[in-house]
């Protein structure tokens, strides 16, 4: 009888172990993570191609994206961010409007154990550590790279004396106050540069359009140059100059950044002199980034993608299309 029970307890011990040898990996649809994303909103043809980019690039990788538009409002983005710390993502990832007023949210998430990473801008804290990273352009070289074209664009021309009016981004925004800083700090030592005012388009076109109505009212003619911190205002201040009697790319040299499509197109036409590039396609340094939080694996502190100059100096036709 015992041996009877022993050969039984064999066969089926034999038979569990078979079943379990034979057994194909599971497959598993789970994705490799989730990650919380708050955008500032959609105020640009950067932001929008941003929002593309980054939807695009989670999807690639198998990425479960929480995508938050904060329509422009500081308060939605730390509501977004508080949301995806009650929902326990794998890691959050933001691009701050402003600078300041994120410490209290970012402690939370440090709290709760959550990586965070800034996408595009940064901000301004005290605290150590609240952020694993920064992923976005070099703001200041940007401005730099402004200045400088300018510069040789006034040599070129022989001008004597350049009265710049600019239109900055949103205040206290990193790409304004870098922008602004890299400018003023490539054109500081020539002394033919004047700059007459400097005032807020909040990156916004309609801001651009208003603006340089007002800079045309005020300063007309003695206007040379107008440098914009975006497409979407240099866009929105073009029609007003041409209203006004003044040829864009002649009886005035116009600054721009970004490199969307439509702002290259009228830089072919020639109304624009010289946009500087700042690259929306941030996506996929993102999810790998994410990754290797989420792994545990250490990342750079900053990451800044290469960007580049188009301007009248170089043939426009060459120009590839740029997909934002
Ligand atoms: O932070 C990047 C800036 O934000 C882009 O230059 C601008 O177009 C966008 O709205």
């Amino acid at each position: 009888m015992k041996k009877k029970l022993l050969v039984l307890i064999c066969l089926i011990l034999s038979f569990v172990l078979c079943t379990g040898c034979s057994k194909e990996p599971e497959q598993s649809n789970e994705p490799s993570l989730l990650l919380g994303f708050s955008q500032i909103g959609s105020e640009s043809a950067w932001r929008i191609g941003n929002t593309r980019d980054i939807e695009e690039a989670a999807g690639k990788q198998g990425i479960s994206l929480m995508l938050e538009n904060a329509n422009q409002k500081q308060e939605n983005q730390i509501a977004a961010i508080r949301r995806f710390i009650a929902y326990k993502v794998d890691v959050i990832a933001f691009s701050p409007i402003v600078e300041d007023g994120w410490d209290n949210v970012l402690k939370e998430a440090k709290d709760a154990g959550i990586p965070v990473i800034l996408v595009d801008r940064d901000i301004s804290t005290e605290k150590e550590g609240l952020t694993s990273c920064l992923i976005g352009a070099d703001f200041y070289r940007e401005g730099q790279m402004a200045g400088e074209y300018l510069i040789r664009k006034a040599d070129s021309l022989g001008l004597e004396n350049v009265n710049i009016v600019e239109i900055t981004g949103t205040i206290n925004s990193t790409p304004m106050r870098q922008r602004q800083a890299g400018f003023m700090d490539a054109i500081a030592g020539d002394t033919r540069m004047n700059v007459m005012e400097s005032i807020d388009g909040d990156f916004l076109k309609s801001r651009g359009e208003e603006n340089m109505r007002y800079l045309l009212d005020k300063y007309g003619e003695d206007i040379d140059v107008v440098f914009s911190h975006n497409d979407e205002m240099t866009l929105g201040a073009l029609p007003e100059i041409e209203k006004a009697g003044f040829i864009p790319g002649k009886d005035m040299i116009i600054i721009s950044i970004d490199g969307g499509q439509d702002a290259i197109n009228v830089l072919k036409e020639g109304k624009i002199n010289c946009v500087v590039e700042c690259t929306p396609k941030l996506g996929g340094i993102l999810m790998d980034t994410a990754l290797k939080l989420k792994a545990g694996e250490a990342v750079k502190e900053i990451i800044h993608p290469d960007e580049q100059v188009f301007s009248d100096e170089q043939d426009t036709a060459k120009i590839e299309p740029r997909g934002y």
